[in-house]
C-alpha cells in the first residue's frame, strides 16, 4: 500500500471546475479509532480493531503505543495489538506534540500502572484546549497530580470509583474518564458527559472488554473491573469525512454516492445541507447519494454545538460552502475560541467574510479564485480543498500534512470522482 505520510511541506495543486460524480467509500472514524486503540492498554489479552484509517494521527498513536510496549501490526484495514508486556508509563513530548489525542493514554496508563507521566499538550492552532477536566476526574479517582517540566505526573496508591460532574462537555475528557473507570472496581457515575458517536463507539468496546456501562441523557453509570478482556471491534464510519464529501458534492453541483456512512450520525449536517439546496437519498444498498436539488446554493446560519448539535469539525467546510451561497450566512463557533483561521485564506480566494467575536458573517460571492493558500489545521485544510474544487484557475494548498492527519487518501478519492488534484512533493511550484 502506498504510504500516506510524506514531507510536511507537500502541497496540493487543484484545478477548479470539475463536477464530482461517482461512488466513494468513507473510511473508519479517526476519532473513534484513537480512543479504541488506547483502550488496548487496559488488557493483557490480544485485541483487534477493524476499519482503522491510514492516517498520520493513527501512525502517531501506534508509535506512542509501541513506545509504551504495545506490539501491533496492520493487515489492510485491521490493526492487531497486544499490550501484554508494557515497558513504560510515559508519553513523551515528541509524540504528544504531534498529536494531542495522546492524552488519551493518561486514563489507561493510570489504570494499568497507577502511574502516568504525559507531556502537557500545550496550545494548539484551534485554541487553548486545556485538560483541567481530565485532571479533576483523575484527582477525584484518587490520583495525585502535579505538573513538572511540562509533564503531567499522575500517581495513585489506589484508585476508587467516582461520582463526578463535568463542568463542561468534553469528548476526550469523557473518553479518558471511561477508559480509567472501566478498569476501577465499583460503580462510578459521570454527569454532563459527551455523547458523540465516537464516545458511544468506545463504550461498545469497553462493554466487550467486560465493563458494565449505561447511558441515560448525559449521565453514565460505569461498573468497572480490573479484569478487562481482549476484544474485536469494527469502528464506525467517519462522519466528518462523509460530511466533507457531501459538501463537495453540493458545492461542485456534483452527484456523489457515499458508501460506509451512518446518516443518523449526520442528522444536523444533513439538515443544514438540505437547507442549502442538497438532495440526500439513502439507497437500498445503504449507500447515500448527495446531489444539488436546486439551481443555486442557499445561505443558512450555523451554530456549532456538542453532539447532537452541528459539529465544530464541519464548521470550516460549511464556511467554504456558504462563501458561494446566494446571500448572507452567519456561522457561530461555540466550541473552540480560535477556529476561524481558514476565513483569512478563503478571503484570499475571493470570499467575503468578516469575523465578529465568535461569529463569522459570510456574504456569498459569485465565484472564488485560485491562489496559494496555507493549511492551518485539519478541518481548515479541508475547507481550502473544497474551495479549490470550485475556484476559477489553480489553487495551491501548502502544508497539507494537516490533511494527512485526518483524511485518508483524500486526493485519490477526489480524483476518482473526477477532480483535478495533484500532490506535489516539497514546495513544488
Ligand atoms: N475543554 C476544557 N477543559 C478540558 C477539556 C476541554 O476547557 O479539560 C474545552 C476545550 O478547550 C474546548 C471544549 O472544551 O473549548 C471542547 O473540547 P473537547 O475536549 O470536547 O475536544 P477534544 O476532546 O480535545 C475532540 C475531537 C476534536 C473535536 C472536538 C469537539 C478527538 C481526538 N478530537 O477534541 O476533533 O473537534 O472533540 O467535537 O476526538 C478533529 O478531528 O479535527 C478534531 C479537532
Amino acid at each position: 500500500m502506498k504510504s500516506i505520510i510524506s514531507s510536511s511541506s507537500d502541497s496540493y495543486v487543484i484545478e477548479g471546475g470539475a463536477r464530482l460524480k461517482g461512488r466513494v467509500r468513507i473510511s473508519g472514524s479517526k476519532n473513534s479509532s484513537l480512543p479504541i486503540l488506547f483502550a488496548t492498554l487496559l488488557t493483557r489479552e490480544p485485541c483487534s480493531v477493524e476499519g482503522v484509517p491510514e492516517l498520520l494521527d493513527i501512525t502517531n498513536a501506534l508509535s506512542l503505543l509501541r513506545h509504551l510496549g504495545t506490539e501491533s501490526y496492520r493487515v489492510s484495514e485491521s490493526v492487531y495489538l497486544s499490550s501484554e508486556r508494557l515497558v513504560s508509563y510515559e508519553a513523551p513530548h515528541e509524540i504528544v506534540r504531534k498529536m494531542r489525542a495522546s492524552i488519551l493514554s493518561m486514563g489507561p496508563l493510570l489504570a494499568r500502572f497507577k502511574r502516568a507521566v504525559v507531556s502537557m499538550p500545550g496550545g494548539c492552532s484551534i485554541g487553548l484546549r486545556p485538560v483541567d477536566q481530565h485532571v479533576k476526574l483523575f484527582e477525584k479517582a484518587g490520583a495525585d497530580v502535579s505538573v513538572r517540566h511540562g509533564y503531567i505526573h499522575l500517581s495513585a496508591k489506589s484508585l476508587k470509583p467516582v461520582e463526578f460532574d463535568f463542568d463542561i462537555i468534553t469528548v476526550t475528557g469523557t473518553e479518558n474518564a471511561l477508559l480509567l473507570l472501566s478498569a476501577v472496581e465499583g460503580r462510578s457515575i459521570l454527569r454532563n458527559v459527551a455523547i458523540e458517536p465516537e464516545v458511544l463507539d468506545l463504550i461498545e468496546v469497553l462493554k466487550k472488554m467486560g465493563a458494565r456501562i449505561e447511558l441515560s441523557d448525559r449521565t453514565l453509570e460505569i461498573e468497572g473491573t480490573p479484569f478487562l478482556r481482549g476484544f474485536h471491534h469494527k469502528v464506525i464510519p467517519d462522519r466528518i469525512e462523509a460530511g466533507t464529501f457531501m459538501v463537495a458534492s453540493l458545492m461542485t453541483d456534483g452527484d456523489i454516492t457515499l458508501e460506509n456512512v451512518n446518516l443518523e450520525h449526520l442528522a444536523s449536517v444533513c439538515s443544514k445541507l438540505s437547507e442549502c439546496g442538497a438532495g440526500i437519498e439513502e439507497l437500498p444498498d445503504g449507500s447515500v447519494r448527495v446531489f444539488r436539488s436546486s439551481s443555486e446554493i442557499y445561505p443558512t446560519n450555523v451554530n456549532t454545538q456538542e453532539y447532537p448539535g452541528f459539529p465544530t469539525d464541519m464548521q470550516a467546510q460549511f464556511m467554504s460552502l456558504l462563501s458561494v451561497a446566494r446571500g448572507t450566512s452567519e456561522i457561530t463557533e461555540n466550541i473552540f475560541e480560535n477556529r476561524f483561521q481558514h476565513a483569512a485564506e478563503l478571503t484570499r480566494m475571493g470570499a467575503n467574510i468578516s469575523i465578529h467575536g465568535k461569529t463569522a458573517v459570510v456574504r456569498g460571492v459569485e465565484r472564488l479564485y485560485g491562489t496559494e493558500v496555507f493549511s492551518t489545521d485539519l478541518r481548515a485544510s479541508a475547507s481550502l480543498v473544497l474551495a479549490g474544487l470550485i475556484a476559477e484557475g489553480t489553487t495551491v494548498i501548502r502544508d497539507i500534512y494537516h490533511l494527512d492527519r485526518g483524511y485518508e487518501r483524500i486526493d485519490e478519492k477526489l480524483r476518482s470522482l473526477g477532480a483535478s488534484i495533484q500532490r506535489l512533493q516539497g514546495e513544488g511550484i
